[in-house]
């Protein structure tokens, strides 16, 4: 891997990018490949460090894991156990997802509190609530985490916030309760509507992903495995997005659905940029000389993402005027404006 990357900046981008499949969306269809009775096949699989920790700790739980290019395939029917490595769950904090599978699929799951990145506190106290919801219990020592609930019950879940993982983990573990769970204040994000498809693929019964309310009546029976398409990254989109407007040029970004992303391409077009959105992809054009737009406030899908506020600040550093940024998901997540202050940038931080 690559210690640093050189950019020479200074010349317009112009050209077609194929956006790669999303990592979030990845990450929460590996930890289901193990409610499958074999083998799952997943296309357009990213080759990034979190995936590789995924496909570690499906590896290290006895699956059969290969990877042929961007076509991941998970078998979990020759799987032993249901304790995820210390040094793999403490890898990244999405680790914490096979939990909910391990849970539906064998009643018991044991780790450790998972890793991740450098975000402020990142407390997993609503995944925990989830699990215990469902009738599971909890036992904490040591550092370790351990969930029993050999039997599972379906039932109202309610979360406080609209959290990602939450909502994920709670889907994956009451496809293993009996009953119907219902999970109220659901997060609505792209990913969440990916598991569920993939669910069902699966022959699970989940409604309402997307929206606020997702419902999930529980098989007692193992699934059967599939094939799926994961989706594009809105994440990696919005960082080609951000580049060329900053940079001017001519870009056109194929694979990613443009209604993700409705409200970054929304950002760009105020600050100037020409889009347009096409079924097959979205195309940008900048002549590089930005205006400052409206506050931008990052809040859960379909709000601003979080995931897109470092790339969109760096763009609208080359507009004129000001433009404010409110970050209202994570407590630490302006690890970029100090360093973009060393190249000079002109950005004030409060609170
Ligand atoms: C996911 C995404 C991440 C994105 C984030 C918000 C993945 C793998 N990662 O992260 O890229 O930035 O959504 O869109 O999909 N919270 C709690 N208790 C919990 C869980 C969360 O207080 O048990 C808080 C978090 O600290 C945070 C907020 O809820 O302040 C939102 O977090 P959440 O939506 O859970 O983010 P992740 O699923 O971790």
């Amino acid at each position: 891997m690559m210690d640093y990357f050189a950019v020479e900046g200074g010349r317009p981008l112009e050209g077609r990018v194929f956006v790669h499949g999303a990592k979030n969306s990845a990450l929460p269809l590996l930890a289901a490949t193990l409610l499958a009775d074999g083998e799952s096949v997943l296309h357009n699989c990213p080759d990034l460090t979190d995936i590789s920790a995924a496909l570690g700790i499906l590896s290290g739980l006895g699956c059969r894991v290969r990877r042929e290019g961007a076509t991941v395939m998970v078998d979990p029917t020759c799987r032993r156990g249901h304790t995820i490595p210390d040094e793999l769950m403490g890898q990244m904090r999405a680790s914490v997802l096979f939990l909910g599978s391990l849970l539906a699929r064998d009643g018991e799951a044991v780790a450790c509190w998972p890793g991740g990145c450098a975000l402020g506190a990142r407390p997993i106290d609503l995944h925990i609530r989830a699990f215990q919801a469902l009738g599971a219990q909890v036992r904490s020592w040591n550092g370790r985490l351990s969930f029993y609930g050999p039997r599972l019950h379906g039932r109202r879940l309610a979360l406080p916030i609209p959290s990602v993982g939450a909502t994920e983990n709670a889907m994956l573990a009451a496809v293993g309760a009996s009953g119907v769970t219902t999970i109220s204040n659901a997060a609505r994000e792209p990913e969440i509507v990916d598991l569920q498809t993939f669910l069902r693929k699966l022959g699970a019964s989940v409604h309402g992903a997307g929206t606020s309310t997702v419902v999930v009546e529980g098989a007692e029976q193992p699934l059967h495995s599939c094939c799926h398409r994961i989706l594009g990254d809105r994440i990696a989109a919005a960082t080609y997005l951000a580049a060329a407007a900053a940079a001017g040029g001519d870009v056109f970004l194929r694979d990613i659905d443009y209604r993700h992303l409705s409200t970054v391409t929304g950002v760009l077009r105020q600050a100037g940029c020409t889009l347009s959105c096409q079924e097959d992809g979205i195309r940008l054009v900048s002549d590089g000389r930005l205006r400052a737009v409206s506050p931008i406030r990052t809040a859960p899908y379909p709000g601003f993402p979080t995931d897109a506020q470092a790339v969109v600040m760096s763009a609208l550093l080359r507009s004129s005027g000001t433009t404010v940024f409110v970050e209202n998901i994570f407590e630490s997540r302006y690890h970029h404006v100090p360093e973009l202050v060393r190249m000079g940038a002109d950005i004030r931080l409060e609170g």
